[in-house]
């Protein structure tokens, strides 16, 4: 339906727009704002049009039966979750669609402050995004202000005049509220405005048809820009942490942990810093800690954002592996076991430390905010969502060590590894064990009692883990 042309002469752009016309219809008007999205208009008898004749390029992932079809006939669970990432994650295609949509949007924002830029942040550019994830921006006003502070000459000096307000939030909710009726009454193809101003972090959100993808922008979010940069790095420094993320990412998805809809789920954004916790708690560790990634930082990487210091390292070579050599499959079973056994009633989930800290609160579910300490990422997640959780790790430790392991040999239609984690029958077990568990034993004892079995079984078969 849609092709994104690139010119590499800036001049064709003039000839182009030369030879563009406004649309003219009996029965409707149209705003005449110029956009960058054309239509070709098929003239009577032209045939070349409805002949296809270039490759479309993939912009969804394919669906979860395929996907555990594929899965199954590969040779190891780390090939499984290896080749899961590849399928999920963003083209170089789709990466600079998202871009693209960003700069659609800036021509429309332009109006007002014509020296903004409309940035991508989250999953489009942290390293995790899957095909279809939705589209973070943030509207960076920051570059009006930049070099603001003149020499007064002869006494006297000048300013803008500007419209005051009570807040930087009161600032931000009317900027992005006049900005989100633009785009709204002025955008071709963004439709299903939303203005969530009284959100902690006000946003309009909207969907942009000719790209698909479903928009939230934002502006005064700084803190958020930083956390991308942090994931990014962090989903750089290993290879293997994009395949736990991203894998992990599906199996909470298909057994309805997180959820599209905003809620009492777990986001993606939780379950990923649970992810980087978990690598950084290996011996020796896969992931630094965040004052580790603070401790290296040089000068130029400072940066403190409303009073929180957001410093880390930019230069990747000065962070020194730790010679972790673990499987994706050990890691795997690793992390089931891990958080299905975490206290999470006493401790709180803090990669700053790298370390688990006392709650300071009585949240279900607490993760430190990375960068705002004295928040929690999780704050949503309820008694219910974080038990189905830790009901849905104990069950997967406990298949995966069952039948992980079966490799080459294997019937492949049948699935296995980490392709048999994602079956609904899973979330099923996992469901009224937690269920039983509520009504019969309060401190999950049986669960607990068969994972210290799985425990010390492995550990006496120590000698074959290491070798893998
Ligand atoms: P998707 O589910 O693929 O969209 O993942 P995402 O990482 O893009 O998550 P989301 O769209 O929910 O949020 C976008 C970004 O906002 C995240 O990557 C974080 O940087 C930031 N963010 C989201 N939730 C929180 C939160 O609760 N606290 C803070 N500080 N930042 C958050
Ligand atoms: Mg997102």
């Amino acid at each position: 339906m849609y092709a994104v042309v690139e010119f590499s002469e800036k001049d064709s752009i003039g000839s182009l727009r030369e030879a563009t016309n406004i649309p003219h219809s009996q029965h409707e008007a149209t705003v005449p704002f110029k956009s960058r999205l054309l239509a070709i208009k098929a003239n009577s008898g032209n045939p070349s049009l409805s002949q296809p004749s270039v490759q479309c390029l993939k912009q969804t992932p394919i669906g979860v039966k395929e996907l555990i079809q594929k899965l199954s006939s590969e040779d190891s669970v780390d090939q499984q979750m290896y080749s899961l990432t590849e399928e999920y994650q963003l083209t170089e295609e789709n990466v600079c669609l998202r871009f693209l949509v960003c700069s659609l949007l800036k021509d429309i924002a332009a109006a007002y402050f014509p020296e903004c830029i409309i940035r991508p942040f989250g999953s489009s550019v942290n390293g995790f995004g899957k095909l279809g994830c939705d589209l973070d921006m943030f509207l960076d006003l920051d570059p009006i202000s930049r070099g603001n502070i003149k020499q007064p000459s002869g006494g006297l000096s000048l300013e803008y005049q500007m419209k005051r307000t009570s807040s930087e939030r009161s600032a931000t909710q009317s900027i992005l509220a006049v900005i989100g009726e633009c785009v709204d009454q002025f955008g071709p193809g963004c439709v299903g405005m939303q203005k969530i101003l009284n959100a902690r972090c006000p946003l309009v959100r909207f969907a942009h048809q000719p790209s698909g993808f479903q928009c939230d922008l934002t502006a005064n979010n700084r803190v958020a820009l930083k956390s991308s940069e942090l994931l990014y790095l962090y989903s750089q420094l290993d290879r293997r942490v994009r395949a736990m993320v991203f894998s992990l990412r599906c199996w909470a998805r298909v057994h309805s942990i997180t959820s599209n809809i905003a809620g009492a789920w777990i986001t993606n954004f939780s379950l990923t810093v649970m992810v980087i916790f978990f690598l950084q708690q290996r011996s020796p560790a896969v992931l630094p800690t965040l004052d580790q990634l603070r401790d290296l930082a040089e000068p130029h990487d400072k940066c403190i954002i409303e009073g929180n210091d957001c410093t880390i390292v930019s230069d990747l070579s000065r962070i020194q592996d730790q010679g972790n050599t673990e499987t994706l499959e050990h890691l795997l079973q690793e992390f089931f076991e891990f958080y299905g056994n975490f206290a999470f009633s006493r401790l709180s989930i803090n990669i700053r430390k790298g370390k688990e800290q006392y709650k300071p609160e009585a949240a279900p579910l607490h993760i430190q905010n990375p960068f705002e300490p004295t928040l929690n990422v999780s704050k949503n997640v309820n008694n219910t969502q974080l038990e189905n959780l830790v009901a849905l790790c104990q069950e997967s430790a406990w298949l995966l060590q069952k039948g992980g392991a079966v490799g080459p040999g294997h019937n492949r239609d049948t699935p296995w590894g980490f392709a048999a984690l994602l079956l609904p029958s899973v979330s099923q077990a996992a469901r009224s064990k937690g269920k039983r568990r509520k009504t019969l034993e309060p401190a999950s004892k049986r669960m607990r009692s068969l994972l210290e079995s799985l425990k010390s079984s492995k550990t006496s078969a120590g000698a074959a883990d290491s070798s893998k």
